[in-house]
């Protein structure tokens, strides 16, 4: 069993380019949902959901975002063209988590995007926790209105992030940390 605190201390981001094969297989993979979807979620609204692109599909979904950058760039030279069909292709397996805050007459549309948040970081650290690495990302096609409708992404949805999930070869390096004396204040102090 990982350490909770040891994990969290150490962990880091790993890009897609650097996220190979095996990713989690299905039962792996339901039990990450599983464990992403136990999130703080007031009035338990379930604000979220997930798509999981893996296979020929995600290819498929790959080379859609690699469509769309060149009907936007109409200029940019096949070389950007092919650097941006294969964002959504290096992972073995990318999960887009879909905010879907709604009116509620109690619930703050923005606690509700907050859970989305957090049910990104959730499954992050479970798939670390499992052994895997990944990285949460929206880039650019994140907001690109093709892309929401090739993804069925409906009307006052909103894309919290695709989670890119593989296996890495160790970590990346620590990064500096922000100082705990620039963002710390005590109330009545
Ligand atoms: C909502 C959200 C979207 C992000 N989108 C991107 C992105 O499109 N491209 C990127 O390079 N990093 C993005 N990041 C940052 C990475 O997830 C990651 O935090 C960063 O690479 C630093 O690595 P670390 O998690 O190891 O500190 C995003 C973070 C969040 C919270």
């Amino acid at each position: 069993m990982t350490d909770t605190l040891a994990l969290l201390k150490l962990r880091r981001s790993v890009p897609p380019q650097f996220l190979a094969e095996p990713g989690p297989d299905e039962r792996q993979l339901s039990e990450l949902l599983t464990i992403a979807a136990r999130v703080p979620d007031h009035g338990k609204l379930v604000p979220w959901r997930f798509i999981v692109f893996s296979g020929q599909a995600k290819a498929r979904a790959a080379a859609l975002v690699g469509e769309v950058f060149r009907k936007r760039n109409p200029q940019a030279p096949e070389d950007k063209v092919a650097f941006e069909s294969k964002r959504l292709a290096h992972a073995p397996l990318v999960v887009a988590v879909v905010s879907r805050a709604r009116q509620h007459e109690k619930i703050p549309q923005w606690e509700q995007e907050l859970s989305a948040g957090a049910v990104c970081f959730n499954l992050l650290i479970a798939a670390e926790a499992m052994g895997f690495s990944g990285s949460w990302l929206t880039n650019w096609f994140a907001f690109d209105s093709d892309i929401l409708a090739a993804f069925g992404i409906e009307e006052g949805e909103r894309i919290a992030g695709f989670v890119h999930l593989g296996t890495a070869d160790g970590r990346p390096a620590d990064r500096e940390r922000p100082d705990l004396a620039t963002i710390v204040s005590h109330y009545g102090k």
